[in-house]
């Protein structure tokens, strides 16, 4: 019998966000538990503008959100938030004779054990406090559409340069590309992209990771940087299509 369901807002490869709403619907008629994977895309629902990217998260059981992404806590703290309190209790709560409550005095207080495995934790959620002390939800809420706004942007210019091919539509804050000069097979493909992508590391010109896509290699730039502005995308794309195109001439050459 099934018991849950897990859907993804944002997927690693591709900021990829399921239907959230049919799949919350799925679970209500089933009576099925439903657990949404936000780690990268749950915070959209802070976003103005772009929150109905995820429509139908608020109806999970449970979410798992990853505070050091988009919102830029120091790594790492990891959150999981839980509907039911009650059920998140009678899951992980177990009292050895030395941590029992007390009617009176610190044992009164609510045991944070009691919500996880971890009985020593380190208390993570300080820096996330602060954060929202300081700076506040909407802030964090704007900058989250800033670089859904920048994503757009690189997506453009990849589209415009000649020599850069988008590997797939971008949905959030994720783009995935490569530079395909022309004529050459995939693993050659693979080989040349690998090569600009270290290069580029290297040189401290952009980090960009490398993934693939339905067997495809790609570059994968996730734009998470409140600092990030255009002219590093368009820094970013100069190099990604010169370096490839002057790697493919051989006029710059490929280390073994
Ligand atoms: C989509 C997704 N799910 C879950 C996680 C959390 O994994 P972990 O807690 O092992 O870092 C991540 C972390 O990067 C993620 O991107």
């Amino acid at each position: 019998m099934p018991a849950c369901v897990i859907a993804t807002a944002g997927t690693v490869n591709t900021g990829a966000i399921d239907d959230l709403e049919a799949i919350a619907n799925l679970c209500a008629s089933e009576g099925l538990w439903l657990h949404v994977d936000g780690c990268i895309g749950a915070l959209l629902a802070i976003a103005p503008q772009s929150r109905t990217l995820v429509r139908g998260i608020e109806r999970a059981d449970s979410i798992a959100l990853d505070p050091h992404k988009w919102l830029h806590a120091p790594f790492e703290v990891g959150c999981a938030l839980v509907r039911d309190a009650k059920a998140h209790l009678c899951t992980f709560k177990v009292t050895p004779e030395y941590l029992e409550n007390a009617p009176q005095g610190i044992a009164s207080g609510a045991w944070l054990h009691d919500f996880g495995l971890q009985t020593s934790r380190g208390f993570r959620a300080l820096k996330v406090w602060m954060a929202l002390k300081e700076h506040g939800v909407a802030k964090f809420g704007r900058l989250i559409e800033q670089d859904l706004a920048h994503a757009r942007y690189l997506t453009e210019q990849i589209n415009a340069a000649p020599h850069l091919e988008l590997c797939l539509p971008t949905s959030i804050n994720i783009v995935c590309f490569r530079c395909n000069p022309g004529g050459l097979s995939e693993p050659e493909l693979k080989k040349l992209n690998i090569e600009i992508m270290v290069r580029m590391q290297e040189a401290g010109v952009a980090a960009v990771s490398d993934t693939s896509i339905r067997g495809r290699h790609c570059l994968r730039a996730a734009i998470n940087n409140h600092r990030t502005r255009r002219v590093d995308l368009d820094i970013l794309v100069d190099q990604v299509a010169s370096l490839g195109l002057a790697l493919n001439a051989g006029i710059v050459g490929a280390r073994n």
